[in-house]
């Protein structure tokens, strides 16, 4: 049976596109409802408080759309509000610091694992407590990348000014001996050439863990265990709470593909 519900995918913003882009490319028969909360991003530089009380506003938007499961984009969310929205809601929910730690857990030789992400995602801990919970033995090295987040939105994803950005937050971790990287923020996939090619020449060897592409990897599992896929024809409806200048054009660059075959509706939460 063919299961019509469509999955959730929330995010603070459009940065959580990367995570819609990676689901498609895994399920493309799905139907995703995705919801930006563009007119309160960021969520990273908040307090866990006021993240708490702006994840359960969209979480509780999607569930009353009829969502079969939620996927949690936004790292800094996943940080700090997972537990509640899973007590909170009907349905599964999966976030993408689990995915993220496993991926990067597996991607360490070393077990010394670099995670960078926003302020909020790093002061949370969430990252260090996910991949004790995984093997104690891995020591994780937390580095915030805030500045990341406006390059990516800018498009600046190459060039000196990335170069020497990257350069400024990936220094501490060679210092520090890491192995692998995990790219704990939705907008980091989009700097991953000049952080891999920034980390390597300052690591030596290093290994870089996506945690969008885990978690997608982690929805399939659980649709299919559960019998809840869909056949298709897959489908991207796209909620913002604000339609900022430029939306267009930094959604594209997010998802990956040209926005016009989708449907974008602006709501009021
Ligand atoms: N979506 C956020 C994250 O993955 C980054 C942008 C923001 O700070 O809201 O942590």
């Amino acid at each position: 049976m063919s299961d019509e519900r469509p999955v959730g995918v929330f995010d603070s913003g459009l940065g959580g596109l990367t995570v819609a882009r990676a689901i498609r490319a895994v399920l493309p028969a799905e139907r995703l409802l995705y919801l930006g909360d563009t007119a309160r991003v960021p969520y990273g530089t908040r307090s866990e408080r006021t993240v708490m009380r702006y994840a359960r506003i969209c979480a509780r938007h999607l569930a009353s759309e009829g969502i079969k499961v939620l996927v949690v984009a936004c790292n800094t969310v996943s940080a700090v509000a997972l537990d509640m929205l899973r007590v909170e809601l009907d349905v599964p929910v999966i976030g993408v610091i689990g995915p993220g730690a496993q991926a990067g857990v597996a991607a360490s030789r070393r077990g010394r694992l670099g995670v960078i992400a926003t302020r909020g995602t790093i002061a949370s801990g969430a990252y260090v407590r996910a991949v004790a919970a995984l093997d104690p033995r891995v020591e994780v090295v937390p580095q915030a990348a805030p500045l990341f987040v406006p390059l990516a939105e800018e498009g600046w994803v190459r060039g000196e000014v990335a170069e020497r950005v990257a350069e400024a937050y990936l220094a501490p971790l060679a210092d520090a001996g890491v192995d692998a990287l995990v790219l704990g923020c939705t907008h980091y996939p989009l700097l991953r050439e000049v952080i891999e090619t920034t980390g390597r020449r300052l690591c030596g060897e290093l290994t870089v863990a996506d945690s969008a592409e885990a978690a997608a990897t982690e929805l399939a599992t659980l649709l299919r265990e559960r019998g809840l896929t869909h056949d298709g024809p897959g489908e991207l409806r796209l909620r913002v709470t604000d339609q900022p200048a430029r939306f267009g054009e930094v959604a594209s660059r997010f998802l990956g593909a040209d926005l016009e075959s989708f449907e974008v509706r602006q709501v009021d939460l």
